[in-house]
């Protein structure tokens, strides 16, 4: 992620510093505080009712449908909307559905491992062409977020009077440092990358098993194997190791969610587990840390977690789900394990629109 400076935009890779600290700030204040996420209450109902027409649509010819890819096209929704105000799924607009498919390839090589990150010193080879096709995709999605940034600056700069709350974007491009602070505005470029890492970060970690069941509880699974990757930044001791300043730690917060110490039955997706346990997934309990914890912690955790009950709970009021005829249970609670971790078998199934009470 060197190329286009992306690693000096991006709040999720930047080393702890002012930059880090004041994006932090705007992120957790500005735009995921629980007074803004409640204020956007209806623009999240508004993005599910979209997926549930989308869903009826498709329930007039029963047939599979991929769950998962529903879940993300409206998560991509649903943060496009609180960040830029726009539906970028709006099949009008011709720059949301090129920023969808260039967000989408971004999200496929993003899965692939590059075996040359285990070899640093060789990465420049790219034998594999991860980093070429990278660079590629993530050219067209920063051209296109920073056309969502230009138009909004003209706007702002014409005095165009805008008809709805404030957004994140408008936080961004408004901020100014109060002098304290080395910072004293964002540069275009890193406003760019922000948008663009929100839609990231947004989309290529939504849940793909997730189920409410008797107590309204949740069970969520991320796709990510690893967290963002650390640099010890001086030789440090930790549970005995020695670990020297610059190594580059990666945590398996995949292999750490399967631990047959903690869990029974650890591979079986099992969310009745849940229900008598103290065990939450908002980085207090290390058992289970989809979301990081600590400072690096999800910046997004109020709000994804906000949307997924929301997402996974309508799915499951307005539908009764059938699998496929071959696909059991079983085939199900496997998983591929890469950079981020998918079902080895998208789950398909087949919904039928339940009558209305
Ligand atoms: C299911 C949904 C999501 C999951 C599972 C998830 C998970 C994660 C994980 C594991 C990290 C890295 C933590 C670490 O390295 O210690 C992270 C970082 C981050 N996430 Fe999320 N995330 C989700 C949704 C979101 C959303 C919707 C947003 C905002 C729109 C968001 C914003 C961020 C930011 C800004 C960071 C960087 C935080 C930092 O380094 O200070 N996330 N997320």
């Amino acid at each position: 992620m060197r190329c286009y400076d992306y690693c000096n935009g991006s709040i999720a890779l930047a080393s702890y510093g002012t930059y880090w600290r004041v994006l932090r700030r705007i992120c957790t204040v500005d735009m995921v505080v629980l007074k803004r996420i409640n204020e956007y209450k209806s623009v999240r109902r508004k993005c599910v009712d979209q997926m549930l027409a989308w869903l009826d649509e498709d329930a007039r010819n029963p047939h599979p449908i991929d769950v998962g890819r529903f879940m993300y096209l409206t998560m991509l929704n649903m943060v496009g909307n609180l960040m830029l105000s726009r539906d970028l799924l709006d099949p009008k607009s011709k720059e949301g559905r090129e920023f969808f498919e260039a967000m989408n390839s971004l999200l496929e090589w993003a899965e692939q491992p590059n075996v040359f990150d285990a070899f640093p010193r060789l990465s420049w080879l790219d034998l594999q062409g991860v980093r070429r096709r990278m660079n590629r995709d993530l050219g067209a999605a920063l051209r296109i977020a920073s056309s969502f940034v230009r138009e909004r600056m003209e706007d702002m700069n014409k005095g165009v009077v805008q008809n709805r709350p404030k957004d994140f974007l408008d936080v961004l491009i408004e901020f100014e440092g109060d002098g304290k602070e080395e910072l004293t505005k964002l540069s275009e470029h890193e406003i760019n990358i922000v948008v663009l890492e929100h839609h990231r970060v947004g989309n290529d970690r939504v849940t793909l098993q997730s189920k409410v069941h008797g107590q309204g509880s949740l069970a969520i699974a991320s796709t990510n194997s690893f967290l963002v990757p650390r640099r010890a930044v001086k030789d440090t001791k930790f549970m005995g190791y020695d670990i020297p300043k610059d190594t580059q730690v990666f945590v398996n917060a995949w292999a750490i969610g399967r631990d047959s110490e903690t869990w029974d039955d650890a591979n079986s997706f099992k969310p009745e587990r849940f229900s008598n346990s103290k065990i939450e997934f908002k980085g207090q309990h290390y058992e289970l840390i989809p979301f990081g914890a600590g400072r690096r912690i999800s910046a997004g955790l109020p709000l994804a977690s906000r949307m997924l009950h929301l997402i996974a709970g309508s799915l499951l009021h307005s539908y009764d789900w059938e699998l496929e005829k071959f696909t059991t249970r079983e085939s199900l609670d496997v998983d591929r394990v890469g950079v981020s971790t998918r079902k080895a078998e998208p789950l398909q199934a087949i919904p039928k629109r339940r009558a209305a009470n």
